[in-house]
């Protein structure tokens, strides 16, 4: 297995994973999708909380290959932006962030790593601070430029394949993509899934409104709106379970790789 993670200008590859898993024969019947000669690329879009990451790492692991969380990338840039004290909407400022922070995806699909500037960031991500912010800087076209050109260079570096999952996969960093998934589900099921049993429904209601914020911003800033690429499969998740959402794309995957 090749070293993936070859330092490229500011942003570094994962390694492909190594786990294996019950579904491993599933994963062998898929060898056509996944030849050594043509690397397989899978892109998952879809708004917060629909599940792209939880059914991108896991189509990753059953498959076998390299698994990018493009969010995660802009997540990294945000935290850089906030530990910087700049305001997010200062567009030439938060360019040269994304231009020069390192960012590095590490380890297998299940336990994957975020580094920034080579510091282990993978816990101060997942805030909504950090969403807010991530989603007001990726409507700036140069660090989208700058993600876009990181994500195909780490992509080019997968022998086997990728799974990437974001917002623009389909539509503008992979648009030959063969595989392509917009998940989706209605935004009372997104906030639902994000509301735990010791939440109250004040904050039931802050999480939704907090998730339709960012589908607005996301699916009407000018550069790289989150839509649906003409060739993608659709897979609306808000009646179904992550094993069967699974489980359908997994079949998808054999069909289109036939
Ligand atoms: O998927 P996520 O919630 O971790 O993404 C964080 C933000 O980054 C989200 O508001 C939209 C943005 N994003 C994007 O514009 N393009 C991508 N490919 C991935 C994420």
């Amino acid at each position: 297995m090749p070293d993936t993670t070859q330092n490229t200008s500011a942003a570094r590859a994962p390694h492909e994973p190594t786990q294996t898993s019950a579904t491993q024969v599933e994963a062998a019947s898929l060898k056509a999708a996944t030849s050594e000669t043509t690397p397989l690329i899978i892109a998952v879009d879809g708004p917060s909380g629909a599940g792209k990451s939880t059914l991108g790492r896991r189509l990753a692991s059953e498959l076998k290959l390299l698994y990018l969380d493009t969010g995660a990338m802009y997540r990294a840039v945000a935290l850089a932006v906030l530990r910087a004290e700049l305001d997010p909407h200062d567009a030439a400022s938060v360019a040269l962030v994304a231009q020069t922070a390192r960012i590095e995806l590490a380890g297998d699909p299940q336990a994957l790593q975020v580094r920034l500037d080579g510091e282990d960031v993978s816990n101060s991500l997942r805030t909504e601070e950090i969403a807010q912010i991530a989603s007001v800087i990726s409507t700036n076209s140069d660090v989208r430029r700058e993600m876009v050109r990181r994500q195909r260079e780490m992509a080019s570096a997968a022998t086997r394949g990728v799974v990437l999952d974001g917002r623009d996969i389909g539509t503008v960093v992979f648009p030959d993509a063969p595989v392509k998934f917009f998940l989706t589900a209605t935004p009372e099921q997104r906030a639902a899934r994000r509301f735990t049993e010791s939440s109250d429904a004040a904050e039931y209601e802050a999480v939704l409104r907090d998730i339709q914020e960012r589908d607005a911003r996301d699916s009407t800033r000018d550069d790289s709106p989150l839509a649906i690429a003409d060739d993608a499969i659709v897979i609306d998740s808000t009646e179904e379970t992550i094993d069967e959402v699974l489980a359908r794309m997994l079949e998808t995957v054999e069909e289109r790789s036939k």
